[in-house]
C-alpha cells in the first residue's frame, strides 16, 4: 500500500483516487503523523501532497523526517516537492524573490533526459528527443536550488526546476499536479511511480470486498444492536444494505424527514428499505422542528450548522428510545474521512462545512460502525449494485446532507421548499426523458449533478391577460469527474425550453426560470 501525506491541497483525494484506479491500495493521512507511525505503516512508497502554505515561512508543515529514512520511494507533488527540497538541504524561494510570475493553470514542461518516472511518458517528443508534457500547475514558490544528489527532471520557462529526482535514493518530485485530469499523462505518471518504482501490488478490487466487509461487521458487532441514520442518499443506503446483509434484524434504521428532501423521497426510501429489503426503518416526521429552527436564518453556514445540529438532536432523541443499541452505523465514505481530518489542522481551507461526519454528541455513548470508510464514491456505487440496490437509486446524482436547505437561498420556508421540490422534479424528469442522439444517453446520465435552486426574489410576468409577480427558479446542471472542479452542462436549448415552460405552467408561484452558466471554480456547484 501507498501512504499519502496530506499538506492540505484541495485535490489531495485525487491522488488516492488515481493510485487506486491503478489497482494499488492507498490511504491519506495528515502530514503531522509521527515518525513512529510512518515507520510502522508498512508503505511501499510515500507521496507528499500539495498544500496552500509556503515553506519559506517558518511555522509551516514539514514531512516527518522518517519519510526520507524509510528506504522506500518518495514522490513530492507541488508543496510536497518544496518541502522535500528544503528538508533535504535545497532551497525554495517565493515568486517575488525569483522575479517570476505565480503560475496557475496549463503549462508545457520539457522532460530532460531519462528518469524512471517520466521515461517514455510524454504527449509529444521534440526533435532533440525531449518529451513535452501538458500539465497543470498551481504555485507561487519554486525550488531555486536542488538538494545534493538530485538531478533536473523537467523544466518550463517560468519554472526552471519543474521536476527533480535523486534516483539513487528513489526520491522524485514534481511541481505540477499529476493527480488532476488536466495533466494528460498524470495517471500514467502516478501508475509508473506506485507500480514500477515502488513495486506495489495491484490487488485492490471490489469483488472480494462484500464477503470481507460482512465478516468484519459480524466480528465487530457480535450479537449487539446497531442503529443507522438513513438519509435516502447513496452512502447511507449502501451502508444499510451491507449491514443488513451482515446482521439482519440487529440493524434498525432511523429516517428523519426534515422537510428538505426531494419530491416523494421519503415514501421511496420506505418502499425500498422497509418493504422491498425488509429492513427495520423508523420514519420520524421532524418537518416542523426544522422549519422552526430555520425561521429567520439567512446565512448559509448558519443554516448548515442548524440543519446538521437539529438532525443530530432528532436522531439522538430517537436513538435513546432504542435502549439496546450499542452501535451507531454511518455511511461515512473515504472523502468524508479525509475532509474532516483536514479540519482543525489549519491545512486545507474550509470552503463549506459538510454536516455528515463528526459532530456526534459525546453522550451518545455508542460505538461507531463505518463499513464504507475506505471507499470512494464510485466504489460505493459498485458495492450498492452488487448488493442488489436498484441501479437508478445507486447512480442517482449526489444530494447534499442539508438537502434543499442549501438550494433555497437565504431564509428557508416550507412554502419555498414545496415550490422547489416540484420544479426540481420536472427538471429531473425531463433530463431523464431526453436522449442525446450523438451518444444515445439521456441527459440525466450525461450530467453529474442537476437540480433546481429557489431564488426568493420576485419578478414581473404576464400570464394570459394578467400580471404576475412571482418567484424565480434557477436550473443548475454540471459535468465533472470529481466534484472538485466542474463545467456547466451545455444542455440543448429545446430541453431547457421545455423545462422552463413546464415549470412556469405547472408550478403556480414561479414565473421565471434561468439557467446557471458558471463553472467551478469560481462558483461552487451548490449555490450555498
Ligand atoms: P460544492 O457546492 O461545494 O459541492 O461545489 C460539491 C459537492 O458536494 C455536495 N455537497 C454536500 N454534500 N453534505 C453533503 O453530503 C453537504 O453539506 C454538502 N454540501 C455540498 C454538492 O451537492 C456537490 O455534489
Amino acid at each position: 500500500k501507498i501512504l499519502i501525506l496530506d499538506f492540505g491541497s484541495q485535490v489531495t483525494q485525487l491522488i488516492a483516487r488515481r493510485v487506486r484506479d491503478s489497482g494499488v491500495f492507498s490511504e491519506i493521512y495528515p502530514y503531522d503523523v509521527s515518525d513512529e507511525f510512518v515507520k510502522n505503516y508498512g508503505a511501499k512508497g510515500v507521496i507528499l501532497s500539495g498544500g496552500p502554505n509556503s515553506v519559506t515561512e517558518g511555522d509551516t508543515p514539514r514531512a516527518p523526517q522518517a519519510v526520507f529514512e524509510l528506504g522506500v520511494p518518495v514522490l513530492g507533488i507541488c508543496y510536497g516537492m518544496q518541502t522535500m527540497a528544503q528538508q533535504l538541504g535545497g532551497d525554495v524561494q517565493t515568486a517575488e524573490a525569483l522575479g517570476k510570475p505565480r503560475e496557475f493553470g496549463f503549462a508545457k514542461i520539457r522532460a530532460r533526459g531519462h528518469t524512471r518516472l517520466l521515461d517514455g511518458i510524454a504527449d509529444e517528443t521534440t526533435a532533440e528527443g525531449h518529451g513535452l508534457l501538458n500539465v497543470w500547475m498551481s504555485h507561487g514558490d519554486s525550488v531555486a536550488h536542488m538538494p545534493d544528489g538530485f538531478k533536473l527532471m523537467a523544466s518550463t520557462d517560468s519554472c526552471p526546476i519543474a521536476a527533480m529526482a535523486d534516483e539513487t535514493r528513489h526520491f522524485y518530485a514534481v511541481q505540477f499536479h499529476p493527480e488532476v485530469t488536466h495533466t494528460v499523462q498524470g495517471e500514467a505518471i502516478l501508475s509508473r511511480f506506485v507500480k514500477d518504482i515502488c513495486g506495489a501490488r495491484a490487488d485492490w478490487a471490489m469483488g472480494d470486498y462484500i464477503e470481507e466487509a460482512i465478516a468484519h461487521i459480524r466480528a465487530q458487532v457480535g450479537d449487539e444492536e446497531v442503529i443507522l441514520g438513513l438519509s435516502g442518499g447513496v452512502d447511507s443506503s449502501v451502508a444499510a444494505a451491507l449491514i443488513h446483509r451482515a446482521i439482519g434484524d440487529q440493524l434498525t434504521c432511523v429516517f428523519v424527514d426534515h422537510g428538505l428532501l426531494r419530491l416523494n423521497e421519503g415514501d421511496m426510501v420506505m418502499e425500498m428499505f422497509a418493504k422491498n429489503l425488509g429492513v427495520k426503518v423508523i420514519r420520524v416526521d421532524a418537518v416542523d422542528d426544522f422549519m422552526g429552527k430555520l425561521a429567520g436564518v439567512t446565512d448559509p453556514e448558519a443554516k448548515r450548522k442548524i440543519i446538521g445540529g437539529e438532525f443530530i438532536e432528532v436522531f439522538d432523541a430517537e436513538s435513546h428510545k432504542l435502549t439496546s443499541a450499542k452501535w451507531l452505523a454511518q455511511g461515512t465514505i473515504y472523502p468524508d474521512v479525509i475532509e474532516s481530518a483536514g479540519k482543525g489542522k489549519k491545512a486545507a481551507h474550509t470552503i463549506k462545512s459538510h454536516h455528515n461526519v463528526g459532530g456526534l454528541p459525546e453522550n451518545m455513548k455508542l460505538k461507531l460502525l463505518e463499513p464504507l470508510r475506505e471507499l470512494f464514491k464510485d466504489e460505493v456505487r459498485k458495492l450498492g449494485v452488487a448488493l442488489g440496490l436498484p441501479h437508478d437509486m445507486v447512480y442517482r446524482h449526489p444530494f447534499p446532507g442539508p438537502g434543499l436547505g442549501v438550494r433555497i437561498l437565504g431564509e428557508v420556508k416550507k412554502e419555498y421548499a414545496d415550490l422547489l421540490r416540484r420544479a426540481d422534479a420536472i427538471f429531473i424528469e425531463e433530463l431523464r426523458n431526453t436522449v442525446d442522439e450523438a451518444t444515445g444517453k439521456n441527459w440525466y446520465d450525461l450530467t453529474s449533478q442537476a437540480f433546481a435552486v429557489f431564488l426568493p426574489v420576485k419578478s414581473v410576468g404576464v400570464m394570459g391577460d394578467g400580471r404576475t409577480y412571482e418567484y424565480v427558479v434557477a436550473l443548475r446542471a454540471v459535468q465533472t469527474l470529481d466534484f472538485m472542479t466542474a463545467h456547466w452542462a451545455h444542455l440543448p436549448y429545446d430541453l431547457l425550453g421545455k423545462v422552463s415552460n413546464r415549470i412556469i405552467n405547472e408550478v403556480r408561484g414561479i414565473n421565471r426560470v434561468v439557467y446557471d452558466v458558471s463553472g467551478k471554480p469560481p462558483a461552487t456547484i451548490e449555490w450555498e
